[in-house]
């Protein structure tokens, strides 16, 4: 089953297809000043929007953004953007393939966020169990089966994440970022952001940035704010466990041999790509 193009007709206002909003994207036209926030589900995207979004209002601050909705892509008839003010943050899940046309030709920034997939399978088995439009009520090992043949929302992790890689990696326009990075060595990899992205930080704004995106505080204000109409229960949440090597509760032993095979073969050749196995 393709889950995807079923939890995107529930963003979209009115009754376009999936095959006409493609249409649409492709022929997106980006601003010099645009910035992309690339990922494949659950590898800190509402993380790295609140991040960005603080760093690009400078000091004078934004009121937190947790609720990403606004500026999801896929989420969206094309011209809404039309009207945003620059410089548009545009947060999106496709494949490299399916991206607009002008967005590796035209001058804008791209970040792409990667996660490890152990960590984003768990997350994503909590997301799609959760969330009412996906209807899942299977078990994690049913998950695991789906996830590692690709068959969950935004397909295969290991095709997203190679056909990414090897567009982009020497691209100087787009700067991929890991989830570990983030959450063990948050204010290095928070310069690294800045100063691609063309952005003064001083100490001041780096603090209060990395205060107002701590996983407590998103947690907390997103209990106050989160839609919490998209969720099954009333404890469902993007903000879950925010660790790095969850997965170790997750995998029996064999699933865990099962994956690195799998990651070995598919990943064959991204070896230069340094996802991190923590
Ligand atoms: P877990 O389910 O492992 O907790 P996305 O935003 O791409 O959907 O990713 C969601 C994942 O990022 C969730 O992982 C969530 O907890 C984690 N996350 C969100 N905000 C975070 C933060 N401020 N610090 C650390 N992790 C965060």
């Amino acid at each position: 089953p393709n889950f995807w193009p079923k939890l995107h007709m529930v963003g979209l206002e009115d009754s376009t297809t999936w095959a006409e909003w493609l249409e649409e994207a492709s022929h997106f036209k980006v601003r010099p000043d645009d910035i992309f926030i690339n990922s494949y589900p659950k590898s800190g995207h509402h993380w790295t929007y609140e991040i960005i979004s603080r760093l690009t209002a400078g000091s004078g601050g934004r009121n937190t953004t947790t609720n990403k909705m606004d500026a999801f892509f896929e989420w969206r008839r094309i011209s809404v953007f039309d009207n945003l003010p620059s410089p548009r943050l545009l947060l999106t899940h496709l494949p490299f393939h399916l991206m607009p046309k002008e967005a590796f030709k035209k001058p804008c920034k791209h970040i792409y966020l990667v996660r490890n997939p152990k960590d984003t399978a768990v997350s994503f088995y909590y997301h799609t169990k959760g969330l009412r439009a996906l209807d899942y009520d299977g078990s994690f090992s049913d998950f695991y089966e789906s996830f590692i043949k690709g068959e969950v929302e935004y397909n295969s992790w290991f095709d997203h994440v190679s056909s990414w890689w090897k567009s982009t990696k020497n691209h100087p326009n787009v700067l991929w970022v890991h989830y570990e990075d983030l959450n063990k060595k948050f204010i290095p990899t928070l310069k690294k952001m800045a100063s691609f992205l063309g952005y003064q930080a001083n100490d001041n704004l780096l603090q209060q940035i990395a205060e107002k995106s701590s996983f407590k505080n998103m947690k907390e204000h997103s209990e106050k704010h989160d839609l919490k109409a998209m969720w099954k229960t009333k404890d469902g949440t993007m903000f879950r466990k925010g660790q790095v090597g969850n997965w170790k509760e997750y995998f029996t032993v064999a699933q865990n041999e099962k994956f690195d095979k799998v990651y070995e073969d598919k990943m064959a050749d991204c070896q230069d790509l340094r996802v991190q196995f923590s």
